[in-house]
């Protein structure tokens, strides 16, 4: 028996000698991705072996990775075989979608500066000789103990100061931000960061000891506002129709974020009153609904924000339970579609240092990209509509179990992978592009998206559609010529967005040196598949790279960094923005990007 750690899952177990690395897998519950079913010919099933040793790399993992890539342990899982304890790191494209996440993002590489600082004190009881107040002698016990001069003290704290002193022995903790003290608890207390960034679709929330800058939990949900509109026009629309339509979607989210900040802390047996600070990111109409900002600006013609400015408020004032002197810091907006989660992305990608030519996708129901071209940055944002999250596809769903993650197809023989290897009930929206992408390298589909004849597309009441699944009992999963439409005009959003920065900066799609893919939908695609259809550029695959939310890691490097908090500020005010719907002939350009090709 071998013991095998599977990072970052942090799944570990005793796996019999003579197993591989993808069987010892499957008997600890990991879920890597396995299109071909363990006969090493899909190439999916892509590992990296941190310690230990394993059998040496067959003729297959020679064929899948360059010399570089082998000398640092990848390897084929289902070809590989532990010979000691091994630990293993399996890379998010090698999970099946659920266990990667939407909170799933960047490691930060940021030395905890917190805004709000915790420090112990202990406060000299007043006497007859020395009848200071409690205010005076807490100021005097920070100025004794760690040189902190009078400041102001929260009114609400200020209400809870005399009993705890007195019941604590005159021992406490408090969470001083700049020169307000927003919390005091006992001497023990640890206290607590939120960060939060609010998607279209999701939502994912961190929370963060701020004396380490650790993630202590994390948790991801669907954006509450949804029933208001799938789309930012939508939620604008319905905000900007009556203010009691603004206040309810307002009122959704901060019950929402309310009861996520509950859940988070019981997970680790806190209370939210010990959450001292907290970073929300989102897009513009977000950011402005959740701070009750009118909205109505955005949806019309030159689509401006009320606010472009950091935001600091109290976060009782927006509803928010957290420690009753909290702020909530709301990141800079760039334009009226290019929000804080966008700085926060740029933010935790560093692309403002990056050198040469970058290009920065945030791919989610709203597409923002940015293009860093030799030091000038600018972004654009595209409305990539929610077909990659299975909406408005006849068959489409969510990433969950059950879910056709991934396709093959060669002639007629289909390979098909669903999330925890479940019956197949639906397509998610990996799985959708890679079906398209195998659509067309098969000539089931031409360029223009037009289904031509193929033994698996039919024709049902006048319609045509491909055959994904043969189902007796629950009819068939098909992918009709429609949802083929869908998802051109969400890929035609966002190949007309790049191809608009690149000529904007004078340059072609092949001067571009790395592309980074954001957000938790950028992490489950196959890169491949996308540049098949045209969506992503065509470059070579090493030129990209999947990062996750690396929203979300933006917001957690705001929370406990004021240098990052500053680098935010700097990012929003240099990041050139250009508004596709001023580009000239508008229409016709992406009628043109809708063709499968990149050309
Ligand atoms: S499972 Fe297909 S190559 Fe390993």
């Amino acid at each position: 028996l071998f013991n095998v750690g599977f990072e970052p899952l942090g799944r570990r177990g005793s796996c019999p000698e003579g197993q591989s690395l993808l069987d010892c897998a499957r008997l600890l519950d990991v879920d890597i991705v396995s299109l071909c079913g363990g006969v090493s010919t899909c190439k999916r099933c892509v590992v990296q072996v941190v310690s230990g040793s394993v059998s040496p790399p067959t003729p297959e993992d020679m064929a899948s990775f360059t010399e570089e890539e082998l000398k640092n342990n990848y390897r084929l899982a289902c070809t590989t075989y532990p010979e000691s304890d091994v630990k293993i790191l399996v890379p998010p494209e090698s999970l099946s979608a659920p266990q990667r996440t939407q909170v799933e993002g960047l490691d930060l590489q940021v030395e905890p500066d917190p805004f709000v600082r915790g420090l112990k004190v202990h406060v000299q009881a007043p006497s007859l000789d020395a009848p200071e107040s409690d205010d005076q002698s807490l100021w005097v016990a920070l100025q004794n103990g760690h040189g902190i001069g009078p400041g102001q003290i929260d009114l609400k704290v200020q209400q809870d100061l005399s009993v705890r002193l007195r019941d604590q022995s005159w021992k406490a903790a408090v969470a001083l931000r700049e020169t307000e003290i927003v919390a005091i608890g006992t001497h023990a207390a640890r206290w607590l960061g939120m960060a939060v960034d609010i998607g279209t679709t999701k939502v994912a929330a961190y929370l963060v000891d701020m004396e380490t800058g650790k993630v202590r939990a994390s948790m991801g949900m669907m954006n509450p506002q949804i029933s208001y509109g799938e789309d930012v026009v939508a939620r604008i629309y319905t905000a900007g129709k009556s203010e009691e339509n603004a206040r309810k979607m307002q009122a959704l989210l901060v019950d929402a974020l309310n009861g996520t900040a509950a859940s988070l802390c019981e997970e680790i047996g806190a209370d939210p009153s010990h959450v001292v600070d907290a970073v929300v990111v989102g897009n513009t109409a977000i950011h402005h609904l959740f701070l009750k900002l009118p909205v109505r600006q955005l949806g019309m013609s030159p689509y401006v924000p009320a606010v472009r400015s950091a935001v600091d408020i109290k976060a009782r004032d927006l509803g928010l339970h957290l420690a009753p002197g909290a702020y909530v810091h709301l990141l800079p907006n760039i334009a009226g579609y290019v929000g804080a989660d966008h700085v926060a992305m740029l933010l935790a990608t560093e692309m403002d240092a990056q050198e040469g030519i970058i290009l920065a996708l945030d791919i989610g129901t709203n597409t923002e990209i940015c293009l860093n071209c030799r030091g000038t940055m600018k972004s654009v944002s595209c409305a990539s509509g929610p077909a990659f999250e299975g909406a408005h596809i006849q068959f489409g769903m969510r990433a969950a179990a059950g879910a056709i993650e991934h396709v093959r197809l060669s002639g007629e023989q289909l390979e098909i992978q669903t999330i925890g290897g479940e019956p197949p009930v639906g397509i998610c929206g990996s799985g959708l592009l890679d079906v398209i992408a195998q659509m067309l390298n098969n000539n089931v589909i031409d360029r223009s998206g037009r289904m031509n004849a193929h033994p698996l597309v039919r024709t049902r009441d006048g319609r045509k559609e491909f055959v994904l699944v043969e189902r007796s009992d629950n009819g068939d999963i098909t992918v009709s010529q429609r949802d083929v439409r869908e998802l051109q005009v969400a890929k035609a959003a966002i190949r007309i967005g790049i191809q608009a920065l690149l000529q904007d900066a004078g340059i072609t799609e092949r001067d571009i040196e790395k592309v980074i893919i954001a957000g938790a939908f950028g992490t489950f695609i196959d890169v491949e598949s996308a540049v098949t259809i045209g969506m992503l550029p065509p470059l070579p695959l090493e030129r990209f790279s999947q990062v996750g939310n690396a929203a979300g890691t933006g917001a957690r490097m705001a929370l406990i960094s004021r240098s990052r908090r500053r680098a935010a500020q700097r990012i929003a005010s240099q990041d050139g923005y250009i508004e596709l719907a001023s580009i000239p002939d508008f229409n016709r350009k992406f009628a043109a990007a809708s063709s499968m090709s990149w050309q």
